[in-house]
């Protein structure tokens, strides 16, 4: 049985250490998932990848069909989701390119997107608690997987979702920092509250590729997040191969 899926995000559209096994096109009825699920052997056990933003990087943080990953990942029979998100740098401590952070806190910017599974075709109204987003033994598997392998991680966080595909204005970095955002991205939602809705035990591993906006003098670089990207998710991929052996099956 396979334990845990990970989801890629930019720069992560194939797992190059994953030893593939097979891969699957999975059906869901909120349609079509980003891209087949891919099979294989991580740091010596099953895992299933499956690239946020399809198999070559062509669609966008807003039209990704979340429901339609989630639901397929549930139903690969995982229990456990490592989402990668690059991400760009707010508060003083997350600002360098290259941090690894493991965010314990989100707050929710986007719009208009599919976010629940829970609408009015559900028989009751249902809620879930929400107080805590991420999968705490997760977040813990990660940083404790990051000081065996000497991997520098930033183990707390709030990640601050907007909904792209432009990067923000100087003033909503100000904003969002003001109501304690420290990371900056475009992917964290609905993502990890679509997780939460079908029970799955979820966390982030975020990438900071830039300074946010207004954060530098200069203007936000896509030359420069692009080779942060490369290097980043170099070291993305170590720590995935540490933390996959520590995590426990149940
Ligand atoms: N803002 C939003 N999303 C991002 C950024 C950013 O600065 N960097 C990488 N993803």
């Amino acid at each position: 049985m396979t334990a845990v899926a990970i989801i890629g995000g930019s720069g992560l559209t194939n797992l190059k250490n994953l030893r593939i096994t097979r891969r699957e096109v999975i059906r869901t009825p909120h349609g079509e998932p980003s891209a087949p699920m891919v099979f294989g052997q991580l740091g010596g056990q099953e895992a299933v990848f499956l690239p946020r933003h399809g198999p070559g990087h062509t669609i966008p943080p807003h039209e990704v069909n979340y429901r339609a990953n989630i639901w397929a990942i549930k139903l690969t029979g995982v229990s456990k989701v490592i989402a990668v998100n690059a991400v760009g740098g707010i508060s003083p401590g997350y600002l360098a390119a290259g941090t690894l952070v493991i965010p314990d806190q989100v707050i929710d910017y986007t719009y208009g997107r599919a976010h629940t599974f829970f609408g009015s075709e559900q028989k009751k109204v249902t809620h879930i608690d929400f107080t805590h987003p991420y999968c705490e033994d997760l977040r813990q598997t990660i940083i404790q997987a990051g000081e065996r392998a000497k991997i520098s991680v930033v183990g707390r966080g709030t990640y601050g979702a907007t909904q792209g595909p432009r990067f923000e204005s100087a003033a909503e970095i100000r904003r969002m920092e003001r109501d304690g955002s420290d990371i900056v991205g475009m992917t964290g939602m609905p993502e990890a509250g679509l997780a939460r809705e079908l029970g799955l035990c979820y966390a982030s591993l975020a990438l900071v590729v830039n300074p946010a906006a207004g954060k530098t003098k200069d203007i936000i670089s896509i030359k420069d997040i692009e080779t942060n990207l490369e290097t980043g998710m170099a070291s993305v991929r170590s720590l995935l191969e540490q933390v996959i052996p520590l995590i426990v099956y149940d």
